[in-house]
């Protein structure tokens, strides 16, 4: 089942990837450093941003007309600086989301990959409210629906005990002390979380690639430029607590499950993100992946070099003192919940060679399951009936050798874990020996090697820009090397490895796959017209389900009508007073004239319009004692008009009959928004 939706996810993938590597080529590819990405659009974001503060006005009133004044007045440079904010923030949504979806397609996420995974989901709960907050400090009429609706969900957690959402009904109730704790937490807070987070997320990856290649970053940030100065990020009018306009234009990136709070009481909605995000979390142990054996090491072969070290993409190894009284200072040690069993450090082991014959060839780190000496026989046995002057042996890794169609008489295939496993001595050996007369690597394409860095190291060492080098004594023009997307052949493998087969006898010409005459490697040629195109689909991505389908919050020719009050019920026992006696018996700093015991009666309310009742409920008092008040809070829609409103209110448990009550004819008018509130002091019931 998981196989099947990963290879789907594949598939899905494979075909934009392809595109965008004819435009971009494959190094260049944005689809090739989602991650590094996604931290590229937040440095746009943090950048725009300390502008946008410089000018903000932390409160209720100044708020909107700071906003205003950058994208009307300042619109060259403060109103670039705000749609670049917002622009970039919605990018980074659209990398991220494909981010998540092809560490998962491409299985990048279980073994020990699992805590860059689940570290992840953190960085998710950061992003959103981070997005979320920064539409809030707007104060338009969207900040006003979002500052509702969060309130609402806030509300449903047991954490405050009055109501949250009450503070945006109404102008009185707004208050510049609420503003200045969401500019602190957009602007302070959330922003260091999510950078000490990301560094977490990344930190068992060695060289994670934070930046993108300059190209990336150029074309990334011309594009939300663009995209700026064509379509503005602008408000939707001022916030109004009195009204409620019929329909927002919603940024689904951030607010996708806002619109689900029309339906769904918010507890439902909190069980629901807490559920999928512990789904996430949990995904990597379903089910758990296969383990294999990690590497081993054999210090007698050991001569801590560090080679491994340095090349191992997951910190699996580090060093330490020597434990066996050798000559040389230190060893290598194995983490063993960190090695993914790649190979990778065998490939850069100086003593993997297949040269050793008079020893067994054990070198100083291998995997015993698919061990050197493995691969040293497995060459021996494909090559030995090979045919012909124009032998050639492929060695491919897991990820990328799928086809077996081009394995004849003249071909030989050796799989290896990761192309990087390895060592660069065998090139050097199956030349040596005869065992062929070509040599063919075929790896994963440049920043889509399974095991991160495997396709780079294996680049650099056959480019004798790594240790341990190929040997310069091996004829470059016998060995080519052939990348492609991982799982899934180039439809042309076959033919590219005929075509090199020709070169070995005649002079070398391959069209399309070449960098260098020693080195041969599929390469796309960027192409300016494609980069352009995709940047400028990126940009329409980015910005077009900000804006699109706008959501209706309200159904056409509809009020509303808000019931928000908090009242303290009455005590349910009356205080008595001590008596004599029952003081005495009481040590001197307690006693008190009367005994007041302090639970209250819940707040019964009913409300209806035209004899109708909208809402019935009975409201418990806060506080664990039960002596806090008890909070109503209750949004309700009434089709516009003329309307007989009543409300009762019970505070002191009685059965029938009200002790408060109010009634009123109303006319509401569409997308007006009416408040009832408790008077404490008339003891009344407001209509506003
Ligand atoms: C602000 C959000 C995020 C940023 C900026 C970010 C960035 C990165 C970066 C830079 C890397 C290193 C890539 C490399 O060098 O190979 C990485 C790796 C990874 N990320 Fe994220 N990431 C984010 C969120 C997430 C989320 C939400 C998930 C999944 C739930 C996730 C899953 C992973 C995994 C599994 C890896 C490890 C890949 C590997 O071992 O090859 N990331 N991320
Ligand atoms: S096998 Fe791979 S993950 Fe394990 S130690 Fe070697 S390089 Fe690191
Ligand atoms: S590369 Fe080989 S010799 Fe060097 S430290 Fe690692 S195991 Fe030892």
């Amino acid at each position: 089942m998981l196989k099947t939706i990963q290879k789907t996810g594949q598939l899905a993938f494979e075909l934009p990837q392809k595109w965008l590597d004819r435009a971009f080529g494959n190094a260049l590819n944005p689809l090739r450093h989602l991650g590094s990405l996604t931290i590229f659009f937040l440095w746009i974001v943090l950048i725009s941003g300390i502008w946008i503060t410089i000018f903000f006005h932390t409160s209720v009133v100044g708020a909107f007309e700071s906003v205003e004044y950058l994208t009307v007045e300042q619109w060259y440079l403060g109103g670039v600086m705000r749609s670049l904010h917002r622009y970039a923030s919605d990018a980074a949504i659209v990398t991220l989301v494909l981010h998540i979806f092809k560490e998962f397609v491409f299985d990048r996420y279980r073994n020990a990959r699992w805590f860059s995974w689940v570290t992840g989901v953190p960085l998710l709960w950061m992003i959103i409210p981070l997005g979320i907050t920064g539409y809030w400090l707007v104060w338009d009429q969207l900040a006003l629906y979002v500052a509702l609706v969060s309130s609402e969900m806030l509300d449903a957690l047991p954490i405050f005990t009055d109501s949250m959402a009450r503070n945006f009904l109404s102008v009185e109730a707004l208050s510049d002390r609420f503003f200045t704790l969401m500019a602190f937490t957009h602007i302070i807070g959330l922003p260091i979380f999510l950078v000490f987070s990301i560094w977490i997320h990344v930190f068992r990856i060695t060289r994670p690639k934070i930046n993108p290649p300059r190209k990336i970053m150029v074309g990334a940030l011309l594009s939300m430029l663009v995209l700026s100065l064509v379509y503005p990020a602008l408000s939707q009018g001022k916030a109004d607590p009195a009204l409620v306009p019929e329909s927002l234009a919603l940024d689904w990136y951030y607010l996708l499950i806002y619109p689900l709070l029309n339906y769904w009481p918010p507890a439902t909605v909190w069980v629901l993100l807490v559920g999928f995000s512990l789904l996430i979390c949990i995904a990597p142990w379903l089910p758990p992946a296969r383990k294999t054996e990690v590497v081993r090491i054999d210090l007698d072969n050991c001569n801590g070099c560090e080679r491994c070290v340095e090349d191992c993409p997951f910190s699996a190894l580090e060093m330490a003192p020597r434990s066996d009284g050798k000559k040389y200072a230190s060893e290598v040690i194995v983490s063993s919940n960190l090695c993914l069993s790649c190979g990778i450090c065998v490939g850069s082991c100086p003593t993997a060679t297949p040269f050793r014959t008079r020893s067994a060839l054990s070198p100083g780190i291998d995997l015993p399951d698919r061990s050197v000496a493995d691969i040293r026989n497995r060459v021996t046995e494909a090559t030995q009936n090979l045919e012909g002057s124009r032998r050639l042996l492929v060695f491919g890794c897991e990820g990328s050798l799928k086809s077996k169609a081009f394995i004849n008489a003249e071909t030989a295939v050796v799989k290896l874990t990761c192309m990087a496993q390895l060592p660069p001595s065998f090139v050097d050996w199956a030349l040596s020996r005869d065992l062929a007369d070509g040599v063919v690597l075929k790896g994963c394409a440049h920043g889509d090697c399974q095991y991160r860095l495997g396709a780079t190291w294996t680049r650099q060492r056959m480019d004798r820009e790594r240790d341990p080098q190929l040997r310069k004594r091996v004829d470059a023009e016998k060995l080519a090397l052939l990348w492609s997307e991982p799982w899934c052949d180039f439809p042309d493998t076959t033919s590219a490895i005929a075509a090199f087969r020709d070169t070995l006898n005649a002079p070398y010409k391959i069209s399309d796959h070449e960098t260098s005459a020693r080195v041969k490697t599929r390469k796309h040629t960027f192409r300016p017209v494609g980069v352009a195109l995709a940047w400028g689909l990126f940009a329409v991505a980015s910005v077009v389900f900000t804006i699109w389908p706008r959501f209706s919050q309200l159904a056409e020719g509809n009020g509303i009508i808000s019931l928000t009050f908090s009242h303290a019920g009455q005590r349910v026992e009356e205080c008595r007073k001590l008596t004599q006696e029952e003081l005495n018996k009481l040590p001197p700093n307690m006693r008190k004239p009367s005994d007041c015991p302090r639970e209250r009666h819940s707040v019964d309310v009913l409300f209806s319009a035209d004899g109708k009742v909208l809402f019935d409920q009975s409201m418990p008092p806060s506080g664990f004692w039960s002596d806090g008040e008890s909070t109503v809070y209750y949004r309700m829609e009434l089709p516009s008009g003329s309307h007989e409103l009543f409300i009762g209110m019970s505070d002191s448990g009685r059965e029938d009959g009200f002790d408060y009550s109010g009634q009123t004819e109303f006319t509401l008018t569409d997308g007006q928004h009416v408040v009832v509130e408790f008077d404490h002091l008339q003891q009344t019931f407001i209509f506003r």
